[in-house]
């Protein structure tokens, strides 16, 4: 048995969760999910960012004290991970206490490769970032993912000297010692981090009073990106606890938009630390809306707690985790969700549990015995986080089983009496190909394989030890 430690990017919390926000979740979850089956201990963390301007502006917009703001949302998204059948290990919030202290303490182990000194320069409060000027002429002025004019400010604030680990940190990506997935990821990151300068780590409270503060330091706090990385370690208690048991983290989550975050400036603040660099960070794509990034001003974000409602959680987790790719954009559109619902869960899937197990009733058959199989082929691309490959690869297995029931027409033997031995017996193959199916959709869809486990081993409710069509629905609206 080994110790696996898988972490999500913490949201901000200025505002409610969007369906964006589902995927570091539900990837987290597959993950862990799996590894568990292996027999492997996880640890998943998950949390929130509760610091910096953008936070704390909106509060005031709002007229509600920040830490009642950040409080109230917090709970939003606590809520939403629940809703998505998700259970992180740990939770933090980056206004705990012992965050916030241990923050510090991290902070005056970095000293060596810290430096105080000024900037004028350009930042973008949605991306919480600082921008060079190359970056401001290239896109205009005007940040592409936020659609606002870069911020000019001018402060005196403490830097950390990313010089000092450039060769090391490249290294360490070429070598796949520290593996970015996917590997295009990974080169541009190589490309960002020859041009990366120092970065800049605290705000002064003149500016920003909402942050942790700076050790030693009452006129400055920690930019929120250095709080809010550490949390991936505060959680585990680092500095005052060993944390080796679960660090190095064996998969960190995070979108595309924030990958460069985790590949220059977590694993420069690693390397200061004597600590070493997670495995692997898993970059994920965008959900699109219509082909579109969501956003405010154009009007289609979209609730993700109303899709989980219209549906339900299988069909969510379903959509989500094998239309979206775990590496490119992928759209959601209503009309894209419902189809995928009705020809695909309830018309492959659901109909192929129905109309196996009421052939099976018909015969009166015992629940069968199972014990799964290792299937290769699923774990090579489970282990390398190809979890929609490995959902299309489950999905092709419905599909053939589907196919099999036609071609071999089990209606047409029952008619015949000499024909029974076969029936029974290609009765009792079908039925164990898709108790196999139910081991290998278990991360996807938990309950439901749960569900058809239950019906094919004869385990469900009131069933004595038969095999039965299913009394409640599959794929339940509420969950
Ligand atoms: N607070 C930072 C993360 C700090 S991690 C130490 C942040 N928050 S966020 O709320 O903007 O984003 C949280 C996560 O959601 C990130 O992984 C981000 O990439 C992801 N997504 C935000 N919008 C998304 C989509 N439209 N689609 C998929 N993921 C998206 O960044």
């Amino acid at each position: 048995m080994s110790k696996v430690y898988l972490t999500t990017a913490i949201p901000y919390v200025n505002g409610a969760p969007h369906i964006g926000h589902a995927l570091d979740y539900l990837l987290a979850d597959v993950y862990a999910r799996y590894q568990k089956s292996r027999g492997n201990e996880v640890k998943f963390q998950a949390g929130t960012d509760e610091h910096g301007n953008k936070i704390y502006k909106k509060s005031v917009e709002l007229g509600i004290p920040v830490k009642q703001y950040v409080d109230g949302n917090a709970a939003k998204f606590r809520e939403f991970i629940d809703k998505l059948g998700v259970y992180p290990t740990d939770f933090v919030r980056t206004t705990d206490a012992d965050h916030e202290r241990r923050c510090q303490e991290i902070w005056k182990k970095l000293e060596d490769h810290i430096y105080l000194s000024s900037y004028e320069g350009w930042y973008c409060e949605g991306c919480e970032r600082f921008v060079t000027d190359k970056e401001h002429e290239e896109n205009s002025g005007i940040c592409p993912d936020h659609n606002k004019p870069y911020e000019k400010i001018k402060e005196e604030n403490y830097y950390l000297r990313i010089s000092d680990f450039k060769d090391q940190i490249a290294d360490a990506i070429k070598s796949k010692e520290l593996n970015i997935i996917p590997e295009f990821r990974a080169n541009e990151v190589l490309q960002l981090l020859k041009d990366s300068p120092d970065v800049s780590i605290s705000r002064p409270t003149s500016q920003l009073k909402w942050g942790v503060p700076v050790p030693g330091d009452d006129s400055q706090v920690m930019y929120v990106w250095i709080d809010a990385l550490a949390n991936y370690i505060t959680i585990l208690g680092y500095p005052d606890q060993d944390i080796s048991d679960f660090w190095p983290a064996s998969v960190q989550f995070v979108g595309k938009d924030i990958l460069r975050f985790h590949a220059i400036i977590w694993p420069a603040m690693l390397l200061a630390l004597g600590l070493p660099l997670p495995k692997n960070i898993v970059s994920h794509g965008f959900i699109l809306v219509d082909g579109q990034k969501m956003s405010k001003s154009i009007g289609n974000v979209v609730d993700p707690v109303e899709v989980l409602e219209s549906k339900g959680l299988p069909a969510f987790r379903y959509y989500f985790l094998r239309h979206a790719d775990t590496f490119s954009d992928a759209d959601f559109t209503w009309e894209k969700y419902n189809a995928a619902y009705d020809n695909e869960l309830a018309n492959d899937l659901g109909n192929l549990v129905q109309r196996l197990a009421n052939l099976c009733k018909k015969q009166d058959l015992d629940g069968i015995k199972f014990t799964p199989v290792e299937d290769p082929a699923y774990n090579a691309l489970m282990d390398e986080f190809y979890f929609s490959k490995a959902f299309d690869y489950v999905w092709e297995k419905v599909q053939g089983l589907n196919k099999e029931i036609d071609d071999k027409k089990p209606w047409e033997l029952a008619k015949l009496p000499e024909k029974h031995d076969e029936l029974v017996a290609t009765l009792n193959d079908l039925a164990t190909s898709l108790l196999q199916v139910a081991e290998l959709l278990k991360p996807f869809l938990p309950n439901v394989a749960e569900a058809i486990i239950a019906i094919f081993t004869g385990a469900a409710e009131n069933s004595n030890g038969k095999i039965l069509p299913p009394e409640i629905p599959l794929f339940p609206k509420e969950r």
